[in-house]
């Protein structure tokens, strides 16, 4: 796949420095989604940023081209491996999915990838439009709502019934705000130039542990609830205490499948509910676009849409798609390179950790044509043809790509074509601000006015 071999890795250019001072190096670091794009702009498309001596902190490489993509994502052999944050991740949350090194994991995602395919997706997915409908009822006609607030709330409803089998939207203490706690502390070690020992018990320290408690605590009750009664609706859960590994046929332990439940509702909450508040935000600024949503989905008739729908909201997917280009709800895919790697003809050294600017990729100028601009026709047949496989990757790409992308499309097709075809959205910010505590999230509440649409 690279040009050049291992052997040959030696003779490649190092990655060249960034130039930016130190302060600015470090701010864009840590706002790692608008940070990513300066990088770029100042050192180019592979750039390497150093905030201290090397055996204090590992050099970070930031890749924003789709070819670098491609040599660290797309690698099949041992060369590059989880990350620090992945590290603080497992320390606190278990042996999950998303944070096991690849070697052990291979094993879960051989289990798990089967339950995660087009169709199995349907056993389990669909809630969203239920729930959608059910919180677009609440608002009424002629009203004002937090569109963030709202996406997060059918999110939740939805993801607590298709994962664990339970509403989770009245019940924000012993999830959401768990998981918020948990994966702030977990990006905030993980990307800190310097880090307090593990063992410390900080105040952040002893929060972050109440809060994994708390989200185990749930996972662990509805595990013992599915086991003791095999006709509890959770499908989901069932489909895991079933699932073996396809090469071995070792099964999952209740520990192994109680941290995926948690991987699984923590991977889908902010990316879906992200993808669905900027989707709307973007129709309630764009009329003609909004309108053909509406129509779309108003030609299937006016019941409850099923995933068999799917097929007919063609153009509902593609205001998706281009809402994860603009807002790319993981703005980063990290690994360390475990030896010396090439990528797009640069040497970057072992224990570097290599970060994948999705963010800055999905809005190079290089790469496509008004980036700023939202045009979801981009992704039509037509437009989509020729176009660099690694320049669009919001479900990032090769083996540890994400396992959930068709369910988080079912998933967020069905509640965007729900509410537009019964609520016209007129967004009353201009923009929509971003935070990365650990995905793309909004910073601040979206408010926009929502009527019944005639
Ligand atoms: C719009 C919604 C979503 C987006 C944009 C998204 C994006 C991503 C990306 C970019 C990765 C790869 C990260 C990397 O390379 O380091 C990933 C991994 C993952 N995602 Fe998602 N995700 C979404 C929804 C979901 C949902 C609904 C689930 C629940 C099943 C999920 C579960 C996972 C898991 C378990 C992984 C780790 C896979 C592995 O390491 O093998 N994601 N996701």
């Amino acid at each position: 796949m690279n040009a050049h071999n291992a052997g040959d890795v030696g003779s490649l250019p190092l990655a060249p420095r960034n130039p930016l001072p130190f302060r600015q190096r470090l701010k864009a670091v840590r706002e790692y989604h608008i940070g990513q794009e300066l990088l770029r702009e100042t050192g180019g498309p592979v750039s390497r940023v150093t905030l201290g001596p090397k055996w204090l902190n590992e050099p970070i490489v930031w890749v924003t081209s789709p070819m670098g993509a491609r040599d660290v994502l797309g690698r099949k052999d041992t060369a590059c491996d989880r990350t620090a944050v992945h590290r603080e991740m497992r320390h606190l949350m278990g042996d999950n999915i998303v944070d096991l090194p690849n070697e052990p994991w291979l094993s879960r995602k051989r289990t798990l990838q089967p339950l995660f395919t087009k169709q199995r997706v349907r056993t389990f997915g669909g809630h969203m439009s239920q729930a959608a409908a059910m919180v677009a009822d609440g608002w009424g006609d002629n009203a004002e709502v937090d569109l963030d607030a709202e996406c997060r709330r059918l999110t939740m409803r939805a993801l607590g019934r298709s994962v664990l089998g339970t509403d989770l939207d009245k019940r924000a203490d012993a999830f959401a705000e768990p998981l918020r706690i948990a994966l702030s502390h977990i990006a905030d070690r993980g990307m800190r130039p310097v880090r307090a020992p593990r063992w410390l018990p900080t105040p952040a320290r002893r929060r972050a542990w109440a809060a994994d408690a708390a989200m185990h605590r749930l996972s662990d009750e509805i595990l013992q609830v599915c086991r003791a009664d095999p006709t509890r609706d959770a499908p989901l859960v069932h489909a895991l205490i079933g699932a073996t590994d396809p090469a071995t046929g070792r099964e999952l332990s209740d520990q192994d499948i109680g941290n995926d439940l948690i991987a699984f509702a923590a991977g889908g909450y902010d990316t879906t509910a992200t993808t669905l508040a900027y989707a709307l935000w973007a129709l309630g600024h764009h009329s003609e676009q909004q309108n053909r949503v509406a129509a779309e989905a108003a030609g299937i008739g006016d019941r409850e849409l099923t995933p068999d729908d799917v097929p007919q909201l063609g153009y509902t997917v593609q205001v998706l798609h281009e809402a994860m280009r603009l807002c790319p709800p993981v703005a980063v895919a990290g690994r360390t390179a475990m030896q010396d790697i090439e990528v797009a003809g640069y040497r970057v050294e072992a224990g570097s950790m290599v970060l994948v600017g999705i963010y800055a990729m999905h809005r190079d100028p290089a790469l496509w044509e008004n980036p700023l601009v939202f045009d979801p026709d981009r992704f039509n047949a037509e437009n989509s043809g020729g176009r660099d496989r690694w320049q669009y990757i919001p479900f990032g790409g090769g083996p540890r790509s994400c396992i959930g992308d068709h369910f988080a499309m079912l998933e967020a097709t069905l509640a965007l074509a729900t509410i537009i075809r019964t609520i016209e959205i007129r967004s009353l910010q201009d923009d929509f601000p971003l935070a990365v505590p650990f995905t793309t999230v909004a910073a601040a509440p979206i408010q926009a006015h929502v009527r019944a649409r005639n």
